[in-house]
């Protein structure tokens, strides 16, 4: 896979379960997509439903798949590069016996630039991205203006980008970048109830981190 972009996710050894693995060896067939140069056929992958979203950095899947169970009749195609989360997901997919899931395993910046195709998602979901909060890897956030010129013309018209962070000074930083494009219109909305509060959530909740929700229309 081209790797043209700064990382924006951390390199974690590849430690993976035995039931990570036995998920990814049993159901890649079944879920996986393969990082390819080609545009996917998205309407082909998700028959049945009325609307797609796309899921960067989807972790452990943990809010992928309860998202899944909720929205039978929305696709989502997920995207990460950590392995053991895809393994993860995979059996979560499989234990709620869920058809409206795919996984692309790999970097979203190449995804988005070769297999997935204009107009062709209704949504975005980026659920607390890596924050980079140190100023020397503020580079590595993956919300900048490229970024959002990137995922725009992906976006069906009328379309979204919901985001959920728990580091303040990033949702600043995503207020920044968004209020400077004019592709883009929204800010901070209330956190919805259809988002599922996932273990990752909740530790920071502990942690006394304020979570903010922002979603932004395609213009
Ligand atoms: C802080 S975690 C949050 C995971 C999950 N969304 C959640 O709410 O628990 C951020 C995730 O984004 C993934 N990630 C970061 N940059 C990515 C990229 N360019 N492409 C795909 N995944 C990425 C990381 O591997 C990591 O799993």
């Amino acid at each position: 896979m081209e790797q043209d972009s700064v990382r924006t996710y951390r390199l974690r050894g590849s430690r993976i379960t035995g039931p990570q693995q036995s998920a990814l060896d049993k159901y890649w067939e079944l879920y996986g997509i393969e990082y390819s140069y080609d545009f996917l056929d998205i309407p082909a992958l998700f028959p049945k439903s009325k609307e797609v979203i796309l899921e960067i950095g989807f972790g452990m899947g943990e809010a992928t798949a309860l998202l899944g169970r909720d929205f039978p009749e929305t696709g989502f195609l997920a995207v990460e590069v950590h392995k053991p989360g895809i393994g993860k997901l995979m059996a979560r997919v499989e234990e709620l016996a869920l058809s409206n899931i795919r996984i692309i395993e790999g970097d979203a910046h190449p995804i988005l630039k070769t297999m997935i195709p204009d107009n062709s998602v209704d949504g975005i979901h980026l659920f607390f991205p890596d924050p980079w909060p140190k100023k020397r890897h503020h580079k590595r956030r993956i919300v900048n203006n490229e970024f959002l010129k990137l995922i725009h013309p992906k976006i069906k018209a009328g379309g979204f980008i919901h985001i959920a962070t728990d580091w303040v000074p990033y949702a600043e930083h995503i207020q920044e970048v968004f209020s400077a494009s004019d592709i883009f219109k929204g800010g901070v909305v209330d956190r919805p109830e259809w988002r599922p509060l996932t273990r990752f959530e909740g530790q920071g909740i502990t942690k006394d981190h304020q979570v903010n929700d922002l979603r932004y229309f395609a213009l």
